[in-house]
C-alpha cells in the first residue's frame, strides 16, 4: 500500500523496479487496513495470474520451500475446494466488539453472531484457486471488516467453502526437532536469523531423517 514515510515509500519503488515482484495498491498500508491489502492480492492472483494454489501468508513466517511445491504438485488429493491452515479454538473465534468499532464487527447476518466460523489463522493458508475465487465472489455480499483472516473465514462460510485444519502450519516458534521439517509447511514468528536457521533445518531433515513421519496428506 501507500506509505506515510518517504524512505520507506522510495525503498518500495526501488524494489518494484529493480524486481518488478511487488504489488502496490492505491490505499493507505496500515494494520487497520490489512483486510484491503489481503483482497488485493487474491484478486491480484485470481484475475492476473491463475495459480493452482495459493499460499497467503504473513512476512515473519518460514515457508518450507523444499516440501510445499512438491507435495500440492504430486501428493496433495484436495485439489478443489482446498482453504487449509491452522484453524483457531472456538474460544479464539469469540467476536470482541468495542463499542466504538460498531460496524467494523461481525455482520449479523446468520445466528452466531458473537462468534466467527472456523478459519485459519492469517500467519498462513492455503487456497485452492477455485476456493479463492468462490470467496472474492462473497465479498460481493459481506461488508469488510478489519480481521483479515477471519473475514476470509465468513467469506469462505458464505461460498460454501469448508476450512479444513492441518498441523503442517505451526503458529508458534517453538524449539522444533530438524525432524519436524519433514512435514511443517508454515512456521510463524521468525527473526530473519531464525529464518536462517529453519532454512538449515529444512535442508538437514531431508537426509537426516529419511525413516521419519513425510507429510502425505492434510493432517
Ligand atoms: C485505509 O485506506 C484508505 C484509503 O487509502 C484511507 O482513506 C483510510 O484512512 C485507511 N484506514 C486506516 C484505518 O488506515
Amino acid at each position: 500500500g501507500q506509505v506515510a514515510e518517504a524512505a520507506v515509500a522510495l525503498g518500495v519503488q526501488r524494489e518494484q523496479q529493480e524486481f518488478g515482484d511487488m504489488l502496490v495498491g492505491s490505499y493507505q498500508d496500515t494494520y487497520h487496513n490489512l483486510t484491503l491489502k489481503v483482497m488485493h492480492g487474491l484478486k491480484w492472483a485470481c484475475e492476473q495470474c491463475w495459480p493452482r494454489y495459493i499460499l497467503k501468508m504473513d512476512e515473519d513466517c518460514f515457508v518450507n520451500t523444499n516440501c510445499l511445491p512438491a507435495f500440492l504438485a504430486e501428493l496433495n488429493t484436495v485439489s478443489m475446494g482446498l482453504y487449509v491452515g491452522s484453524l483457531f479454538s472456538r474460544k479464539k473465534r469469540q467476536v470482541i466488539c468495542e463499542p466504538s468499532a460498531s460496524g467494523t464487527c461481525r455482520p449479523s447476518r446468520d445466528s452466531r453472531p458473537d462468534e466467527y466460523p472456523p478459519y485459519p489463522s492469517g500467519i498462513g493458508y492455503i487456497l485452492s484457486l477455485d476456493a479463492a475465487e468462490k470467496i472474492l465472489e462473497a465479498t460481493q455480499h459481506v461488508h469488510p471488516i478489519p480481521v483479515e483472516d477471519a473475514y476470509i473465514g465468513i467469506l469462505a462460510e458464505e461460498a460454501g467453502v469448508q476450512a479444513r485444519m492441518s498441523a503442517c502450519f505451526a503458529k508458534h516458534n517453538v524449539r522444533w526437532h530438524v525432524c519436524n521439517y519433514r512435514y511443517l509447511m508454515v512456521i510463524h514468528h521468525l527473526s530473519p536469523h531464525e529464518q536462517e536457521a529453519a532454512q538449515q533445518s529444512m535442508l538437514q531433515a531431508h537426509s537426516a531423517c529419511r525413516h521419519s513421519l513425510e507429510l502425505t496428506c492434510w493432517k
